[in-house]
């Protein structure tokens, strides 16, 4: 099982919408997901709830998960959304699981100097000094015409890291959350230009994959027993 950490200490940086589409993406193309939602609000564990029953099944890990059940289900990727305030330990013991890391931050000053400490803190990480664990940016709400757009992209070349994707800003997000879809269960017709955008992080992600023998052995397995516990 594959193992991706959705992160960004500042809120509304885009971490639930991106797991969430993240998960439709992966079920859509038959592959077993399990969201795990380490964030009180339940973003992603009450989108799970608002799923229909006929698209791409997508399961949620937690403390009532029927582990039976999730073992039979035989998830190949993890996707966790994680909450603003992650501690430093929950942070380290998280990307020591983690394949693929994920930062998604706004185009906004404020969210790029929050997002500049976490990368700091990223890079000390021993997990991700090894190259273990995979980080990619991910532009959130972008409209690549806009001045803030353009400084959000230099703040990303500057960092040094992989840009992956920016997800363009547009309503069908929030109407996806509401009904407890991606833009990958809806009609193509409507989603061209989000598809298109979401490319890069789908080519990304099959790179890391293939990148060395290494880094397929260290996926991780579902433990025997219950969920991450995270304050
Ligand atoms: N690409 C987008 N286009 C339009 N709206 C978006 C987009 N991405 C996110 N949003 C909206 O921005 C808000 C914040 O997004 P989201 O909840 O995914 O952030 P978050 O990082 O999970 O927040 P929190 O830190 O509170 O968990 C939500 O209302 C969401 O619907
Ligand atoms: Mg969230």
């Amino acid at each position: 099982m594959y193992t991706i950490l959705v992160a960004n200490p500042k809120g509304g940086a885009g971490k639930s919408t991106l797991s969430t589409n993240l998960a439709g993406m992966l079920a859509s193309t038959r592959q077993r997901v399990v969201i795990m939602d380490l964030d009180k609000q339940q973003s992603a564990t009450n989108w799970l709830a608002r799923r229909p029953a006929l698209l791409p099944k997508i399961m949620s890990w937690n403390e009532d998960t029927d582990m039976e059940e999730l073992r039979q289900f035989g998830p190949q990727w993890m996707i966790i959304d994680t909450h603003a305030r992650l501690r430093r330990a929950d942070r380290t013991y998280l990307l020591s699981r983690a394949n693929f890391v994920l930062v998604p931050v706004n185009p906004s000053v404020f969210d790029i100097e929050a997002t500049a400490k976490f990368l700091i803190k990223l890079h000390q990480d021993t997990n991700v000094q090894s190259g273990k664990v995979a980080i990619g940016l991910v532009g959130s709400r972008t409209d690549s015409r806009t001045r803030m757009a353009q400084e959000l992209n230099s703040f990303f070349q500057r960092s040094g890291l992989p840009v992956v994707m920016f997800v363009p800003d547009s309503v069908l997000y929030p109407q996806c959350a509401r009904d407890g879809m991606s833009i990958y269960d809806l009609p193509r017709t409507r989603t061209e230009q989000q598809l298109e955008a979401w490319q890069p992080l789908v080519d990304w992600i099959k790179g890391q994959m293939t990148r060395s023998k290494d880094f397929a052995a260290a996926v991780t397995t579902v433990p025997e027993h219950g969920v991450v516990q995270v304050a």
